[in-house]
């Protein structure tokens, strides 16, 4: 039997395949989203940005506790001015590298206008696709909760990006709501082309000695390993809700974890914590081991698992 067929088109994009590097793993360093895309991944995404610069949370922001991380870094980033070339810079290193490895860029406001500004200057730097950070748990609307966390604020971002570009966005939802298919259902009505599932869990640790939280901003969200089952329900939820296609985030460290993701729903992968402990060489490995798994299995191609645990 030939090797298995890891090309994966999402929106009409051709992902040599389907790994992602996911967001804010990396900052945002153009050499650094090369290095990953030289390292075997298919597409890279980029720190989520904002209108202007973010200083982010005061230190300590990231926390191994063991299982994964707790991180409340607060979206630190360098703003859209800086973003755009940035981006640039990634996407022509992309080009030149010749490996035909996707370009995202990712963007999050405090308001749906920020986020219609931030979409239509983004466009200047031609990512191959914009992800809408909506789900931050710093990042807050009116009401005080993340956009991700209703319905009706959800679709308006997802309306007013929509509008802005004619690059195809993936709307990132939130693992902590009450229905994250209802919130999947709504943007995909608004006009999304994609979700993205998941972003970090709400969690807390507290040093028992100093007695009080550990990150200085007390609450931080959970990523890496603990999360992976979190994240294969709200995948398989959304599958059940929704026709566009999925980017499956979420515990991805091996390519076991990564078919998993894909028999739950999603056609592309997103790989965080994993990169920012084992380095750069991280989504290369998981490729191949997905590899193997497709190979001893009798999977020709990646489109081959995508939705199968719904199907039994
Ligand atoms: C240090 C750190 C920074 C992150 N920054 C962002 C960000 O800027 N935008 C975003 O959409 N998600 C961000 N995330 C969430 C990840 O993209 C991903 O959704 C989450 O970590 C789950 O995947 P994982 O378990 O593979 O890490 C961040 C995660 C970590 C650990």
């Amino acid at each position: 039997m030939d090797a298995p067929d890891l090309t994966t088109d999402f929106c009409g994009v051709r992902l040599p395949n389907p790994m992602v590097l996911a967001s804010g793993i990396l900052g945002t360093s153009a050499a650094l989203m090369a290095r990953v895309a030289a390292g075997g991944a298919g597409a890279v995404t980029a720190k989520s940005c904002s209108l202007a610069p973010r200083a982010g949370h005061p230190n300590p922001t990231v926390l191994d506790w063991g299982a994964g991380f707790i991180n409340a870094v607060g979206l630190a980033n360098p703003g859209l001015e800086e973003e755009i070339v940035i981006l640039q810079a990634t996407r022509q290193r992309l080009q030149e590298a010749g490996q035909g490895v996707k370009l995202v860029a990712s963007i999050f406001g405090t308001a749906v206008e920020d986020y219609a500004v931030l979409a239509e200057r983004i466009n200047e730097a031609q990512p191959d696709l914009l992800e809408v950070n909506i789900s931050c748990p710093n990042v807050h609307d009116e009401l005080a909760r993340p956009f991700a966390a209703s319905c009706p604020a959800a679709a308006a971002v997802t309306r007013a990006v929509k509008r802005a570009t004619a690059i195809p966005i993936i709307v990132k939802l939130s693992p902590n709501v009450a229905d994250i298919a209802e919130i999947a259902h709504a943007v995909e009505d608004a006009g999304a082309d994609a979700i993205a599932a998941i972003n970090t869990v709400a969690g807390m640790a507290i040093d028992i000695r100093a007695r009080r939280p550990i990150l200085a901003n007390r609450e931080g969200g959970l990523s890496g390993p603990a999360i992976k089952p979190v994240a294969v329900r709200c995948i398989y939820q959304c599958y059940q809700a929704v026709k566009i296609p999925i980017l499956g985030i979420g515990g991805v460290s091996s390519g076991e974890d990564a078919a998993e993701l894909l028999m739950a729903g999603a056609t592309l992968v997103g790989v965080g914590s994993a990169v920012h402990s084992r380095g750069v060489a991280a989504l290369g490995q998981v490729r191949d081991e997905l590899v193997q798994f497709m190979a001893a299995e009798g999977f020709g191609r990646v489109a081959d698992l995508v939705g199968l645990a719904h199907r039994t």
